[in-house]
């Protein structure tokens, strides 16, 4: 669902509800689980079960040892023994499956149907599962302080901001490489490809304790913007295995791969537009910076882009946390790309903003870009391992004609969009790792034609790829792109504006 987590998404809190001793046999925390080869299910959660499956490290040199991984699951409440387990799979990367699940009970069994059980998991790196890496050690004011030299904001906010912004990006590599290095020395393993190994190794187990045959497990996947890519990396590896499949909000795997993404500013600009006319057409009681015409509103909008960008307001003291700060234009594109990635939630609320805005009042846009910081290392370490080989961003002329490309395609999020998709903290990830977990360099994708290796032949049964007509993250382009490269799949389209269905 979400492409950034780390800084996007705001997770609802889950613990104890209440009484965590209430039912000693019922764990809240994967802490209290213990991993095992064999798939074993403790209760968890009030309405889950919860498991941690022991996995290679390295698929191909098992003697390496193996970590665990963290899979939740929620029985469907019509499902029988025979009833097939939907897995689903988080956006990110970096997104944790469980804390989806978790926090969307409701919405899974409602989507899907009480007849299939719904699971869903912590990929390698992530949350509950094994390989998590802190790249500054718990050092938070390294953190912080590499945050605010790299993370300047917009692209060409001002006339160093962008070489800035390339430079630092290599200590954030150094400060990842040497915390792998000192303290865990498998934490690159991380690849999604050895991910789409650990989701066959997941339904082998849940094959063999339903006592079928492992070999015959199947796989039935709804994956979600880079879940997607998860998605279609199995089911290039593991074409005959897969049984089900739906990619919805389609992260193009090549683009992401090639650590690029270009096209991810495709729709950007025709989302933010909708929020003139749909506000326009709400009007002024539901849309409080409605204007007489949609032209009206966007006009409006400019305006505030234009004064922020030549004036940022001083406020002494954020009544929240009580430090004095500027509020910038770099603040105000935080609050665009926050709301395209669920602008018919995010609408209003922006439109609330930017009326006290007009007014003068910008507090609500206060602390809005650094509070989009990397808190988190998990998606970027994934990231920068998956595209370590095929890097295509490495250069400062590359960086350069990237937010270029950006700031042409899109008016609105174009020059915020370099920084806030990170793409350019890879550079200097040193990721040692056998050929096993990578997708090889190339120019052509390997990933789905790869006769020698038996990659790229049809599913038995059509993918099903989704896209809304407009989506400003994961655009409709890469859904038919990725449409093109399965033979056979079915693109569906829905009309409307928006990340994924989910
Ligand atoms: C939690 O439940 C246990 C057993 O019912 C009880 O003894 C304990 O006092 C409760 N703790 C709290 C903090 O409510
Ligand atoms: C796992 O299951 C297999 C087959 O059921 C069994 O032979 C093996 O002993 C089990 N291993 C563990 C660690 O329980
Ligand atoms: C497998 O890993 C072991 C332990 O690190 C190492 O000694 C061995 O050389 C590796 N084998 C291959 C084929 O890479
Ligand atoms: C549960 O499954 C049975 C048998 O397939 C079906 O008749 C029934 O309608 C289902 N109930 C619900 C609530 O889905
Ligand atoms: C990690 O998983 C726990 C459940 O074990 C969940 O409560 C929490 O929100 C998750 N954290 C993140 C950052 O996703
Ligand atoms: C990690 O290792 C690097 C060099 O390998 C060293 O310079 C650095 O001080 C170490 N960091 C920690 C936190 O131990
Ligand atoms: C928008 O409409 C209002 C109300 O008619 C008008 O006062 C204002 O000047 C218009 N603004 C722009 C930028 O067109
Ligand atoms: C300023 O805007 C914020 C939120 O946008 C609002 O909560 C606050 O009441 C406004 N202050 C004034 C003086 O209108
Ligand atoms: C930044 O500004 C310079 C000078 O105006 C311009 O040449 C360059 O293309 C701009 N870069 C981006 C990414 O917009």
């Amino acid at each position: 669902m979400k492409l950034i987590a780390n800084a996007l998404i705001l997770f609802t809190g889950f613990g104890c509800k209440a009484n965590c001793t209430h039912n000693p046999g019922m764990a809240y925390s994967f802490d209290n689980i213990v991993p095992s080869a064999n798939l074993t299910w403790t209760p968890c959660f009030d309405d889950f079960t919860c498991s941690k499956l022991e996995v290679p490290l390295d698929y191909s040199n098992k003697s390496l040892g193996t970590t665990s991984i963290a899979f939740i699951k929620l029985a469907g409440k019509n499902a029988t023994i025979e009833s097939p387990s939907i897995i689903i799979n988080s956006g990110g990367p970096g997104g944790s499956g469980v804390d989806l699940l978790l926090t969307n009970q409701a919405l899974a069994s409602q989507m899907f149907g009480d007849q299939y059980n719904v699971i869903s998991y912590d990929p390698r790196g992530v949350n509950n599962s094994g390989l998590t890496v802190d790249c500054f050690s718990g050092n938070t004011e390294a953190r912080l302080v590499f945050n605010r030299l790299h993370r300047t904001g917009s692209t060409n906010v001002s006339s160093t901001s962008f070489e800035e912004q390339y430079y630092s990006s290599s200590i954030y590599g150094d400060w990842c490489n040497n915390a792998v290095q000192n303290e865990s020395t498998h934490g690159y393993y991380v690849t999604t490809p050895a991910v789409a190994q650990d989701l066959l190794t997941f339904i082998e187990a849940e094959a063999e304790l339903a006592g079928q045959p492992p070999s015959d497990a199947k796989l039935w996947f709804y994956g979600i913007s880079y879940g997607t890519v998860v998605g279609a990396t199995f089911a290039s590896m593991f074409s005959d295995r897969v049984e089900r499949m739906i990619l919805d909000g389609v992260l193009d795997a090549e683009q992401y791969y090639d650590n690029t993404w270009k096209d991810s500013v495709d729709q950007m600009d025709e989302a933010m537009e909708k929020f003139s006319s749909l506000c326009h057409s709400a009007g002024p009681g539901k849309c409080s910076f409605w204007g007489p015409t949609p032209a009206n509103i966007t006009a409006r909008m400019n305006n505030i882009i234009r004064q922020l960008q030549n004036h940022p307001v001083p406020i002494s003291g954020v009544p929240s946390r009580d430090t004095p700060t500027l509020v910038t234009y770099s603040d105000l594109k935080a609050l665009f790309v926050t709301t395209i990635y669920n602008p018919l939630l995010s609408f209003p609320g922006m439109a609330d903003i930017l009326h006290q805005v007009e007014r003068g009042n910008v507090s609500a846009l206060a602390g809005m870009f650094s509070g989009q910081d990397i808190t988190s290392d998990a998606g970027r370490i994934i990231q920068c391992t998956d595209s370590y080989r095929r890097n295509k961003l490495a250069t400062i002329e590359e960086f350069k004609s990237y937010a270029e490309y950006t700031v042409s395609k899109s008016k609105y999020i174009g020059d915020i969009w370099p920084i806030v998709v990170e793409t350019i903290l890879c550079t200097s990830f040193q990721p040692q790792l056998p050929d096993s977990m990578v997708i090889k360099k190339s120019n052509r994708l390997l990933l789905y034609s790869d006769p020698v290796n038996g990659l790229g032949k049809p599913t038995p049964f059509p993918i099903l790829v989704a896209s809304n007509t407009i989506d400003p993250i994961t655009p409709l382009s890469w859904a038919r792109r990725t449409s093109s490269r399965f033979p056979g799949s079915v693109l569906l389209l829905q009309e409307g504006i928006g990340v994924s269905h989910y």
